[in-house]
């Protein structure tokens, strides 16, 4: 537990400084689906949402997306990148297994005197680096911290599979996340964790379990594995939880907030959670049609967009939640 930081009698918190987000150029369309796998438009947009999502070039690696939408992040920040003390990267697509992403990303930017690292908690992961930047912000350890969600799930897709393949895309959010002693900023946060459920969403192959071999590359188990009906009711039941949780820890209504910024998985799993705040579609962001389920990447993709659109306001209460394998699952509440 972390002692209030204060200056007068105003508190130590976190807030989002600035924000960016990069997607690949690259586009596949639902039509492009139907001629590689079995499945139809109509079934996608029926069971999903999703119309196209961004695929990464040959030589993209999820560093090369984080730097993207990192340096835009920086510039409407105003900042330098050398001013920049922590960069910390949510994927489960890094550019290698070691070093971490974040160490690539630090040496594109310039980052000179960032210490950096990664965090694998799937589509959760952007809050998780969210929660560890507060903490640290709150702490008084740091001031300003580079926040990114950013995955290349293209290349751990399994494009003979129709049940995942049409799910997923490709993208990445960055964050400059600074301290702010005004009565706005990250007012809360919660991250949770159930490793008894990991069978739902997994790669099984290529880690220490099931070390790369041929057997394992004829499973095909270096690609997505999901239950993906199964993952649909527990994601569902859980966002309702932890968002009621989140709005009932902080004495508020959901009749005040403003925007939800919900992960980008599903448009049913988005509408049903909806359904259960009490919250109407039209204080929903929704971009999941042109970019699908881009794990990590999905939040600061959409709270980026939402911001550009002029869809949040000073002021706003903003709540954004997200659920993927682990399981993980989080939320958070913002006055922007
Ligand atoms: O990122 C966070 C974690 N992930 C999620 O939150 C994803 C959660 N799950 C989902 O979004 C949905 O469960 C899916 C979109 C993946 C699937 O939708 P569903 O309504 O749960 O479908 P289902 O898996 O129950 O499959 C229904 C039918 C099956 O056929 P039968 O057995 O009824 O004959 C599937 O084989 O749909 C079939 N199917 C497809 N048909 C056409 C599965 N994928 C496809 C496809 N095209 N792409």
């Amino acid at each position: 537990m972390i002692s209030p930081i204060t200056r007068g009698c105003r508190l130590r918190r976190s807030r989002i400084a600035a924000l960016g987000s990069y997607l690949p150029e690259k586009i596949l369309s639902n039509a492009d689906l139907e001629a590689m796998v079995d499945t139809s438009d109509a079934w996608i947009t029926e069971r999903t949402g999703i119309k196209e999502r961004r695929i990464a070039g040959e030589g993209q690696a999820t560093s090369d997306l984080a730097y993207e939408a990192s340096r835009v992040a920086l510039a409407r920040a105003g900042i330098d990148a050398a001013d920049i003390e922590m960069i910390i990267v949510a994927t489960i697509t890094g550019d290698m297994p070691f070093p971490s992403t974040a160490c690539f990303l630090q040496n594109k930017l310039g980052a000179v005197r960032a210490v950096g690292f990664d965090i694998n908690a799937t589509c959760s992961g952007f809050l998780y680096a969210l929660y560890i930047a507060d903490g640290l912000i709150r702490a008084n350890v740091h001031d300003k911290i580079l926040v990114v969600g950013a995955e290349v799930l293209s290349k751990v897709t399994d494009w003979q599979d129709r049940s995942t393949c049409v799910l997923f895309g490709d993208g990445a959010g960055a964050a400059v996340v600074e301290a702010t002693y005004e009565d706005r900023g990250l007012l809360s946060i919660s991250i949770n964790s159930d490793g008894s459920m990991w069978e739902l969403i997994n790669i099984p192959g290529g880690g220490s379990r099931n070390p790369v071999s041929p057997e394992t590359i004829r499973e095909r188990m270096h690609y997505i594995r999901m239950k993906g009906n199964e993952t649909f009711k527990v994601a569902v039941r859980t966002l309702e939880d932890v968002a009621l949780k989140m709005l009932a820890d902080n004495g508020l209504a959901s009749s005040q907030i403003s925007l939800l910024i919900p992960h980008q998985a599903n448009l049913r799993i988005i509408q049903a959670t909806a359904e259960r705040l009490n919250l109407p579609m039209e204080k929903v962001f929704v971009n999941l049609e042109r970019y699908g389920n881009t794990s990590a990447a999905s939040i600061p993709i959409a709270l980026d967009e939402a911001v550009r659109s002029g869809r949040v306001r000073e002021g706003d209460y903003l709540l954004l939640e997200a659920f993927g394998g682990g399981l993980t699952w989080a939320a958070a509440l913002m006055k922007w």
